[in-house]
């Protein structure tokens, strides 16, 4: 699925395919050949479990403990097959190893935390070789009440890939924190309600591309602190759709890159959000993004009522680039703005550009939302900066003040709109909430 998808997306944003990029500061991923960690192998059947276990945790538990631990150069394996897991485990400390999951786990205990943390690990993998290992949340059997399916803690020269994650009960994949992860080739399919978040990430210099999410919350989503980040290539199917945030305080946000993006319905084709706060966002870049039928377009809310305040002036959001977007906004229920700037009062938006953006309204007027913001590529972000650099020229300062909410209807329909009916794979209504979803095939990328 994803790959072939994935593929003709950037195909038709970009013409070309995407190279690997700019934004991230070295290279991500193990330093060691997956083939030179199987020195060692430690298979959980060799370790207390078996097919079919009610429980494999303990097995896993073992096999780390005792065979990957002392082994580096290892590789701890879930062959093919079907188990249970009721007891979550923490790998931690594992240096040069892999987690080889050819196997489907499945939850079956309602505690809370997650199935499988991995922390403080370096020059590390976990995938899978057969495009079948999966953890399947049965998140329909507990919601918001049980665990979180994979969490990667303050690791460093790491990967995740070839892998599926169905229907957690709560969030999907934490990354927090950490540097030099890379994840791809990645099915996420959670239910169509709130919580069931694709990625959430933190750190430094990470890359996530060829990722497939669908739900109806995040879909690959940066959190602070955050920097050097490439996000590329990601499928977010009937999904709430991405976003920065939300931020708090001592937000600390830089150098990002998101491209070849494509959301099919949900929430948002992106989002930055927050509500009171401090600390920053900026130098991040927009490219290349492709959207349908979603509520929102181009989302900057720093006034977002669905977040508690936060105490501080705001964010302060600066040279933010968003260039080639095709979007269209839903307007169904409600009329939605293709795009708004909405910038905190107490640290007005600074360096907004807007290149190339074909947005527009299914239905109703398309409008654009301005506060606080200044930059270029719309009248009312235009009219606040030239005001600002009337007033540099005349007294030799400018003062970035405040301004209330400016609203602008978009007159004409962009031309050059390329927004395709449909694309292959693309669904047509969320996940079922009460039922089980199913495990998709993936294919390998390699
Ligand atoms: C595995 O869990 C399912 C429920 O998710 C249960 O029906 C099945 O009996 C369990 N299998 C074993 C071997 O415990
Ligand atoms: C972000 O990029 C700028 C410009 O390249 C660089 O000066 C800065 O150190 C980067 N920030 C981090 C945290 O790497
Ligand atoms: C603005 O952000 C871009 C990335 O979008 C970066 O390349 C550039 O160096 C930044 N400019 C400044 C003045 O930091
Ligand atoms: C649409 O915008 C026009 C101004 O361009 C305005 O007269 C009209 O009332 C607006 N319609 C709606 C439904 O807001
Ligand atoms: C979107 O979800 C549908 C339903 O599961 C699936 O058939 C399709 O392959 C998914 N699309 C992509 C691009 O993975």
């Amino acid at each position: 699925m994803t790959k072939i998808l994935l593929y003709r997306v950037t195909a038709l944003l970009t013409g070309y395919a995407a190279l690997a990029s700019a934004q991230l500061t070295g290279s991500v991923g193990p330093t060691t050949a997956f083939k030179q960690k199987w020195a060692t192998i430690c298979n959980v059947l060799d370790f207390g479990g078996e097919l079919g276990s009610s429980d494999i945790g303990p097995a896993i538990g073992r096999a780390f403990t005792e065979c990957v631990l002392p082994n580096p150069g290892s590789t701890l394996v879930v062959p093919e097959g079907n188990y249970n897991m009721s007891t979550w485990q923490t790998l931690a400390n594992g240096k040069n190893w892999a987690f080889q999951m050819d196997g489907i786990i499945t939850r079956s205990s309602d505690t809370g935390g997650h199935m499988i943390i991995i922390q403080n690990a370096d020059d590390f993998e976990m995938l899978s070789s057969n495009s079948a290992g999966a953890i399947q949340g049965n998140g329909y059997l507990a919601r918001n009440i049980g665990p979180r399916l994979l969490r990667i803690v303050t690791s460093t020269n790491w990967a995740v890939h070839d892998l599926i994650f169905v229907d957690s009960p709560e969030f999907h994949i934490v990354v927090q924190g950490g540097s030099n992860g890379e994840i791809y080739n990645l099915a996420i399919r959670g239910t169509n309600l709130g919580g069931s978040d694709g990625i959430d990430i933190s750190g430094n210099n990470h890359w996530v591309h060829d990722v497939e999410v669908t739900n109806r919350d995040e879909c690959v989503t940066v959190k602070s602190p955050a920097s050097n980040f490439m996000i590329q290539r990601i499928w977010c199917n009937q999904s709430g759709g991405s976003a920065i945030g939300s931020l708090g305080s001592n937000t600390k946000v830089e150098n990002i890159t998101y491209r070849d993006v494509y959301t099919n319905g949900g929430n948002q084709m992106f989002m930055i959000k927050s509500n009171g706060g401090s600390g920053y966002v900026r130098n991040v870049l927009f490219r290349n993004f492709l959207g349908r039928g979603t509520a929102y377009g181009l989302d900057i809310n720093q006034y977002w009522v669905q977040k508690t305040p936060d105490g501080g002036p705001g964010v302060q959001l600066s040279n933010i680039t968003f260039n080639n977007w095709d979007g269209s906004v839903a307007n169904t229920d409600k009329i939605r703005p293709p795009m708004q700037f909405l910038c905190a009062d107490g640290a007005p938006c600074t360096d907004i550009h807007l290149t190339h953006m074909k947005m527009w309204a299914d239905r109703g007027n398309a409008t654009v939302l301005c506060q606080s913001a200044y930059g270029s590529g719309t009248p009312c972000l235009e009219q606040a900066q030239d005001s600002l650099e009337k007033q540099e020229a005349q007294t030799g300062t400018g003062t970035v003040a405040a301004y209330p909410v400016v609203t602008e209807v978009m007159l004409e329909k962009p031309s050059g709109m390329k927004i395709p009916a449909a694309l292959p794979g693309d669904l047509a209504v969320g996940f079922a909430t009460d039922a089980p979803i199913p495990i998709p095939y993936v294919p390998l990328l390699s």
